[in-house]
């Protein structure tokens, strides 16, 4: 069951309704979005229902919700949200171009690749600290340094930065220099990550297992959305099939497929996708045309000296050329790039 608070619903009305809920046996979770508060509950729903929750002061609506997941259904929540990151948003009004190196590797490629990411109109800066590799002796990230870095680059460039967090126990770290904390394929079943990232009080980009369903995919985003957390992205990047010409299977039926079951915005990683150079435009207008919320790309000053993922990154003429292919597209869509 779910309720929705209205938008004059105070301090004191959410907590009778966590108090009443948890006195009858059953666990409340409060979830602050930008327009309105949204309480899950756990536990039995006809003992709930003979609360006459639906009476008392602040709340706006009262829903039974079908869905394994709730918090981040559409169906308690029928208009799409925006998230905003830094300012930035990402919903259902714009398309989002996020930018940068896939990993911070010094202060100059990562301030360079943030000046392309710039100068092409993106308003999001992506980078790796923390780096997921699938062998043990390729390039980890820099970890905090790497923060640093990024934080510095964000300075000078006012690009709000998103940034992956690979370890629960680094969350906290991660939170204090990032605006958007990433949670990577490999991590989107990590639970105690999830959960941990719920509470760091930042957005979340929440990729998609890569042999992950779309209803996987969502209860992991359920599971940020119960500790607090309602500023959660869906990105899509990518799955495991039976083809090996391309590094991942870029789903595109997921974007409007999440879109409808959820609320949240859903954008793509056409970079991780192809995790080719050649196919990051043709993937990138694929994106927009099926009605993406934005894309995150790789770029990277010299991507034969990079050291994690140089085939798929572009180099600064690319990535205008991806750019002024993108603001083509929106208008025709109704959207304002961003
Ligand atoms: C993303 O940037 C990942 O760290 C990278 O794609 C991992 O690739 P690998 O598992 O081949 O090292
Ligand atoms: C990334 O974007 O840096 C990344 C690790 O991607 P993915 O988790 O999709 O492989």
């Amino acid at each position: 069951m779910v309720i929705v608070m209205g938008s004059e619903a105070t301090q004191d009305d959410i907590e009778s309704i966590v108090g009443i809920v948890s006195t009858s046996g059953g666990e409340a979770f409060v979830s602050r979005g930008v327009n309105r508060t949204i309480i899950g509950l756990v536990g039995d729903i006809e003992r709930f229902a003979a609360l006459n929750i639906r009476g008392m002061s602040g709340v706006a609506d009262v829903m039974r919700v079908s869905m394994p997941y709730k918090l981040v259904s559409r169906e308690n929540h029928p208009e799409r949200s925006t998230v905003r990151v830094g300012g930035v948003p990402i919903g259902p009004d714009t398309v989002t171009l996020i930018a940068g190196p896939c990993a911070v590797e010094t202060p100059q490629q990562t301030l360079e690749a943030a000046e392309m990411a710039k100068a092409a109109g993106a308003t999001l800066l992506r980078g790796g600290a923390f780096k997921p590799r699938t062998s043990p002796y390729a390039f980890q990230g820099l970890g905090e340094e790497g923060l640093r870095i990024l934080a510095d680059v964000r300075e000078k460039t006012g690009l709000p930065i998103v940034t992956e967090v690979v370890d629960a126990h680094d969350v906290e770290l991660v939170a204090s220099y990032a605006d958007m904390l990433q949670i990577g394929t490999r991590n989107t079943q990590n639970f105690a990550l999830l959960q941990a990232v719920g509470k760091a009080g930042k957005p979340v980009m929440l990729k998609r297992g890569m042999s992950g369903t779309i209803e996987e995919w969502l209860m992991s985003a359920e599971y940020i959305a119960q500790r607090g957390n309602l500023d959660i992205v869906l990105c899509e990047r990518g799955i495991r099939t039976f083809e090996t010409a391309t590094r991942n299977t870029l789903d595109v039926s997921a974007v409007p497929v999440a879109q409808r079951l959820s609320h949240l915005p859903v954008i793509i990683d056409p970079s991780h996708s192809g995790g080719r150079r050649d196919l990051v435009l043709p993937l990138t207008r694929a994106a927009i045309a099926v009605g993406a919320d934005g894309v995150i790309i790789d770029v990277h000053p010299h991507p034969e000296q990079a050291l994690c993922d140089g085939p798929q990154a572009l180099v600064n003429g690319d990535l205008r050329e991806l750019a002024r292919v993108m603001r083509q597209f929106p208008p025709l869509l109704g959207r304002t790039l961003t």
